[in-house]
């Protein structure tokens, strides 16, 4: 067992600027690269890990990555770069097991789709070639061709990518075209120019990786970062809110690692224990070699490492939260002893004053904070007043398997005390200055337009298959519901169904079949969360922390989830649940805007 509290915090540096950007617009050179970080407590082994980074500052890279600073209303230009090779040119493969067998952005074996030649079928080995990557900026009102879109991957430029190979997805070229025409630029081979337009409220954005099939493990060996976008009538002017030292974003990640420091991550259906072991994989199943159905990490890593511990001022902090884990759900809460019996008591609030699109209309205070994957919350907590020396600690009470709602000791088994239920310990020290923050009861947040009535409402579908050769899931899908309520199953292929005309308002209907709470994104908007409706009950309206506006809502099994957006610039985009095992594995899908 790891010892916790053993490192401090690592607050995540400013992603740096590069040169030669237009005018008007703050330009970036970020690429992708493999390299070792000290995860762990110092005493054991470094980790091998992917991260962003500036390209002309190799300082700068980082898991989780630096932070992007983005001004509202000022767009930002971002050459992203696949640099997964290795000093004399070559690709890399990557650090974990890549399933050949999913429908995945597939190299060796065309643009997309399932490798199905024979030795893919019947000794289907993980994949071993270069790493196809494409990036996405979650919650960005962007257009089609800078959104990441998973078909738009390509690999590095590498001098020994085998003939035969596709080195990029079936809509780079499209899109290449596209961002000429649209903003002059042009995509060197292993590279793609996204512009983001920022035309929306300040708030806590994130980037991370976006690749058919390979989400998962791109983001679990390290690809996502922070993008904050700030100013404007949408954000509060300087000094309301704690800042530099004391505002502090934290990602939070569930991870498990092996005993030379390398990540863990299954390389095999049998971890998950319902396939036969040693032959999980019979070429004519239904059941994929490699990929389990959910993830569940044995350490929790906030920002990088393992366990951290933050001396804090007796002031008020602002932490932007993140989960950015695979399939775990958090239920946060700051206590005193981390080993008190769950559910502890709460030994301060959570002031939550923003979610995903920003501000929420009045600051929420609460004793604990579900946080779903890819969800963020923007906290106050404050230990004015709290003496030197006290020791108090970020819990999770959330279940160390997929969630299904309900509360933790009564409708599930909360998190291990010892480990995965602990978060990161704050030591409170002694007064540097003056706190001029405002006092979280006393702040009044900027407001923001509602949407207008919705011209249509769809009614959609989540599901999971089970396999019909094992007690086992096969995959997660999305679908549409038919009149007669009966759910119509679709694949990531299957022709688009979700067409919104540009400038339409919609209601998205979320009816979850499936026994656990899937965190649905959907792409290019902010949309507002209107109800949850158990199918045999009433509706009841969405809690006090998601009334601002979100980009991805929990979906509770046996109930109806709405939401509602407007689809404001046409183009192609995905909507999809964020357990990325789920995403990978057919749990998401394309929708058009025209
Ligand atoms: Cu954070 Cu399509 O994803
Ligand atoms: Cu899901």
């Amino acid at each position: 067992t790891l010892p916790k509290y053993v490192t401090p915090l690592f607050v995540l540096r400013t992603m740096p600027r590069a040169g030669g950007g237009p005018s008007g617009v703050d330009y970036y050179e970020i690429a992708v690269r493999q390299f070792t970080q000290q995860i762990l407590p110092p005493d054991r082994p470094p980790t091998q890990v992917f991260g962003y980074g500036a390209v002309a500052d190799a300082a700068s890279f980082h898991y989780p990555s630096a932070t992007i600073e983005a001004r509202v209303d000022r767009p930002v230009r971002v050459k992203w770069l696949n640099q997964l090779t290795t000093s004399s040119g070559s690709y890399r493969s990557h650090l974990l097991s890549i399933d050949p067998t999913l429908h995945w952005a597939n190299p060796p074996g065309g643009t997309s789709g399932r490798d199905t030649r024979p030795e893919f079928t019947s000794t289907p080995g993980p994949y071993r070639g270069p790493v196809p990557i494409v990036t996405h900026l979650h919650g960005a009102h962007v257009t089609e061709e800078s959104d990441g879109y998973p078909e738009a991957w390509y690999l590095p430029a590498a001098r020994n990518i085998p003939s035969g190979f596709a080195r990029v997805g079936s809509f780079y070229d499209h899109f290449r075209d596209e961002a000429r025409s649209r903003f002059g630029v042009s995509w060197d081979p292993g590279t793609a120019v996204f512009q983001y337009r920022n035309d929306q409220r300040a708030t806590t954005l994130w980037y991370h990786s976006h690749e058919l099939g390979l989400t998962r493990v791109n983001v679990y060996a390290g690809l996502s970062g922070f993008y904050l976008l700030r100013g404007g009538a949408t954000d509060l002017p300087a000094g309301v809110l704690p800042r530099d030292g004391f505002e502090i974003p934290l990602v939070i990640q569930d991870r498990s690692f092996n005993a030379d420091g390398s990540l863990f991550f299954p390389s095999g259906r049998d971890f998950f224990g319902d396939v036969p072991p040693g032959g999980p994989f019979i070429p004519e199943t239904d059941v994929s070699p490699i990929w389990n159905p959910e993830f569940f990490g044995n350490t929790i890593v906030v920002n990088g490492r393992t366990w951290p511990s933050l001396r804090v001022e007796p002031r008020r902090y602002r932490f932007r939260v993140l989960n950015a884990s695979n399939s775990r759900f958090l239920m946060l809460k700051v206590v005193t002893n981390p080993l008190a019996s769950r559910p502890a008591s709460a030994a301060l609030p959570l002031w939550v004053i923003g979610a995903d699109g920003g501000f929420l209309p009045a600051p929420t205070r609460v004793d604990s904070l579900t946080v779903a994957l890819a969800e963020r919350y923007d906290v106050i907590v404050d230990f004015t007043g709290i003496p030197a020396g006290t020791q108090l600690y970020l819990i999770n009470e959330g279940p160390d398997e997929p969630f299904g709602g309900g509360q933790p000791g009564t409708d599930f088994e909360p998190a291990d005390p010892q480990t995965t239920g602990q978060v990161m310990r704050f030591t409170v020290g002694s007064l540097s200055g003056p706190d001029t923050s405002v006092a979280p009861s006393q702040l009044s947040l900027p407001g923001f337009g509602r949407l207008g009535s919705a011209s249509r409402t769809r009614r959609l579908s989540l599901n999971e298959m089970m396999s019909g050769f094992f007690d086992a899931p096969a995959m997660a899908m999305l679908g549409t519901v038919g009149a007669d309520g009966i759910p119509h199953e679709l694949h990531w292929s299957d022709p688009v169904t979700e067409n919104p005309a540009r400038g339409a308002t919609e209601i998205w209907e979320l009816h979850n079949f499936t026994e656990d709470a899937h965190p649905i994104h959907l792409h290019l908007v902010q949309f507002e969360v209107l109800s949850r409706q158990p199918f045999d009950g009433a509706a009841r309206p969405p809690a006090p922390w998601e009334r601002g506006t979100k980009d991805t809502v929990i979906a509770l099994p046996d109930e109806i989830t709405r939401v509602k957006a407007r689809f404001d610039i046409a183009g192609r985009y995905v909507w999809h649940c964020h357990i990325i095992d789920h995403e990978d594995n057919e749990m998401m899908r394309p929708y058009t805007v025209s």
